[in-house]
């Protein structure tokens, strides 16, 4: 029989403080009416400094978790999609790991762009399917605004921070995630790029001078590259879950622009009603915007077991991605004392972090000790 791999869980996160276009327009030479026409954004959140990726991250998986009320030590693998690290290294995903207490759990970052997180949809779906893992948390996490331009109005007034999650789990029971479709065009990795802080330009005072750590972008060709594959594969991807077009009860895009979803909904000639936009209050948060969109629309009631629901994605890379899901988990929020609960345990998984940590500092002082001990026997 085969392995489903179905979605339980789902979260997001948020950052408390919202930007809106007026606000914005005070700073850069743009207006809210401009921004609103051209793109379909009202206001964008933007992360405090403790709002950090992995901190968003947490929240947003705590949250999936707590839906599908399941103990997290029972996690196989979690994979942070993001283009906006904690670091370099260690990947984000560990950090999240830990914070979690999935003691159990594989931990790795992926790199899609805003199409990150379609990526780690399907490599989860993938493990699942062969059999290799049972639990996966899937999390895309951002804080763009730290890699903006402020200056840049073709640039600063699209992006915004935010996370979201969803728990995948392995069932008999046929549905879940049914296909998937990858796809990339190197020759386009320039049109959309923070060339600063790799190993190719890394950071120096000219690299901060010529402002390269920020999101250079060739929006025109953005656009036309954007319109021309969210059609192409939200098509692909449904003919290979055996179903039509028509027959899709829900596009979730990735938010980017509201004209593209508008280009998109023509050329599949999709009702406007079956595309899930929320792009308005958050713009474009990369690879957190599809699963914050899930959330909102299934607490909207937008998704319901059964339904067909398609993910599109597309991004720097350039890259896309796009997943067909039939969905089975019914809508459902934790309890408070669920809630209460999971929270002590988060408690404590951090307390045995930091014992973790002391043990480790204890273990490399007592090393350090009987080499000297040992090195001055050696020398008697
Ligand atoms: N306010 C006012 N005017 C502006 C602004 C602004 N914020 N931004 C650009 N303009 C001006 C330009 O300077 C230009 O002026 P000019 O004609 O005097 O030179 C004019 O508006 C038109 O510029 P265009 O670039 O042609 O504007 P367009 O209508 O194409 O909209 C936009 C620009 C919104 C960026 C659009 O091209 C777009 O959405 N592209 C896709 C971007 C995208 O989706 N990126 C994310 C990819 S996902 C990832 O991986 C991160």
């Amino acid at each position: 029989m085969g392995r489903y791999a179905h979605i339980t869980g789902w979260g997001k996160y948020l950052p408390q403080r919202i930007l809106t276009n007026t606000e914005l327009a005070k700073s850069v030479d743009t207006t809210d009416e401009w921004i609103r026409e051209r793109t379909g954004i009202g206001e964008r959140r933007i992360a405090s400094a403790k709002e950090t990726t992995a901190m968003m991250a947490i929240h947003a998986a705590r949250e999936a978790i707590e839906v599908a009320d399941l103990d997290p030590q029972k996690i196989d693998l979690i994979i942070v999609a993001t283009a906006t690290p904690e670091y370099t290294f260690p990947a984000t995903a560990c950090l999240v790991q830990d914070a979690l207490g999935a003691s159990r759990a594989g931990a790795f970052d992926l790199s899609a762009g805003c199409s990150g997180f379609g990526y780690a949809l399907a490599t989860a779906a993938s493990w699942i399917r062969s059999g290799m893992h049972n639990t996966v948390l899937v999390i895309g996490s951002e804080t763009l605004s730290q890699f903006l331009d402020w200056e840049d109005r073709a640039t600063c007034v699209l992006f915004g921070d935010g996370a979201g999650a969803v728990l995948l789990q392995g069932k008999d029971q046929p549905g879940g995630v049914l296909a998937t479709v990858l796809g990339s065009d190197g020759s386009g990795g320039e049109l959309l790029i923070i060339p600063g802080g790799g190993s190719k330009h890394p950071a120096s005072a000219e690299t901060i001078a010529t402002k390269l750590h920020v999101i250079k972008m060739n929006g025109r060709e953005v656009y036309r590259f954007a319109t021309r594959v969210i059609a192409h594969a939200a098509r692909e991807v449904t003919k290979q879950a055996g179903w039509t077009i028509e027959k899709v009860d829900l596009l979730i895009p990735h938010q980017a622009n509201v004209r593209i979803l508008d280009s998109a909904a023509k050329a599949l000639k999709l009702s406007p009603e079956k595309i899930f936009a929320n792009l308005e209050h958050y713009g474009n948060t990369s690879a957190a915007s599809i699963p914050i969109a899930l959330c909102e629309a299934i607490d909207a009631d937008r998704v319901k077991p059964g339904d067909r629901v398609v993910m599109v994605a597309f991004g720097a890379g350039l890259t896309w991605a796009a997943c067909a899901v039939e969905w089975s988990a019914p809508k459902h929020r934790a309890a408070p004392v669920q809630v209460a609960l999971s929270r002590v345990r988060y408690g404590f998984f951090g307390l045995r972090s930091l014992l973790a940590r002391l043990l480790r500092r204890i273990d490399a002082l007592f090393s350090w000790l009987i080499d000297r001990i040992e090195g001055k026997r050696g020398g008697e």
